[in-house]
């Protein structure tokens, strides 16, 4: 995978993914190694846009929504870029540009669509070629997640074995067109910054709850049974187990020490609504390291699932997305800003 553009320049988009099966706890913090597998599906809309460019400056820049990245944030960009340069063998500082076209606040896994698409316009850039494995693998080194956004469609991202990471990459199972109605409802009750980020929630939930190995152990059964019902397209069964990976993580959450509430008394309000729709439409819910819950449908009953969440919440926001992704090069040329 490579970019048309001069020397130095590239420019790439990739969406979010969200888990089926949830990543959490990592057995390399430096690497992103997770500690179990993970499954999720590649949204088909609203990419984030990463420009890379030659910078006459003397340390890497990124403007993240037209706001410099500072440390330790920036770091994550400065160890996909190390490993670039190490394998280019060019030594020129970059300036890099991240154009998400949804404000990063509102829990859409943004991270994941701006290191996958970060990781092939820097690599791009620098003129390394890599396959789709070692491009996720890079992505990776960024955002966890962010490997699942490197194939698009239904992705399983493998734990792996080795040390140096070499075989934790993730893997499209499925394309996007394999079950084209499935769709994604995500729920916007806020649109604060998480209060404890997912690294931070990783490492305390390990270190402090009694339910971190038992999840482990979930998440590793839970992988293979997701592929599974995808492949199958098993709508109840993939809901049992979205919703059993979710559930746990948000438990795991609740018996750390302290503790860290995600949800809020809305995101408890819509999770009793999903509960009482759930028994006349195809639907369930899952739900990230925030308080903004995404009902996963069939069409078309996306329309009038979207109509009673409105008619009880008319004050959230929904954003209808379906399967779709794949890291892309894309032209630098302008997008539309951030709503
Ligand atoms: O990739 P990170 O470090 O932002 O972690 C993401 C973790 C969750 O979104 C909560 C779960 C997942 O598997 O995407």
């Amino acid at each position: 995978m490579s970019a048309p553009y001069g020397p130095l320049t590239a420019c790439a988009e990739a969406t979010a993914n969200i888990a089926m099966v949830k990543y959490w706890g990592k057995r390399d913090s430096i690497l992103n190694l997770p500690v179990a597998d993970s499954v999720a599906l590649c949204l088909d809309s609203f990419p984030t846009r990463v420009l890379v460019t030659q910078a006459e400056t003397a340390q890497d820049e990124v403007i993240w929504s037209g706001r410099p990245v500072q440390p330790p944030q920036l770091g994550r960009f400065g160890r996909i870029l190390a490993l670039l340069r190490e394998r280019s063998g060019l030594r020129c500082t970059t300036r890099t540009e991240v154009r998400p076209q949804l404000p990063d606040a509102v829990g859409l896994a943004g991270s994941s669509a701006a290191f996958a698409a970060f990781a092939l316009a820097a690599s791009a850039a620098f003129r390394v070629e890599m396959s789709e494995r070692e491009l996720s693998a890079l992505a990776r080194l960024g955002s966890g997640s962010a490997s699942r956004s490197v194939p698009g469609g239904f992705a399983r991202w493998h734990r792996g074995q080795q040390a140096d990471g070499s075989d934790s990459f993730s893997e499209r199972f499925a394309s996007a067109l394999h079950w084209p109605e499935l769709r994604l409802l995500a729920v916007i009750v806020s649109r604060q910054p998480k209060p404890v980020s997912s690294t931070v929630g990783m490492i305390r939930t390990s270190r402090t709850s009694a339910l971190f190995p038992l999840f482990a152990d979930q998440c590793s059964r839970l992988a293979p049974e997701a592929q599974a019902a995808i492949e199958g397209r098993d709508f109840d069964r993939l809901a049992r187990i979205a919703e059993l990976s979710a559930q746990t993580l948000h438990g795991l959450c609740l018996t750390a020490s302290p503790p860290i509430l995600y949800v809020r008394q809305r995101t408890i309000e819509l999770l009793e609504l999903a509960c009482d729709l759930k028994r006349s439409v195809p639907l369930f819910f899952t739900l990230d390291a925030g308080p903004n819950p995404i009902f996963v449908t069939l069409a078309p009953h996306d329309l009038s699932v979207s109509r009673e969440i409105l008619q009880r919440f008319p004050d959230v926001e929904i954003l209808s997305c379906g399967v779709g992704g794949g890291v892309r090069v894309a032209d630098p040329g302008p997008i539309r800003s951030p709503s």
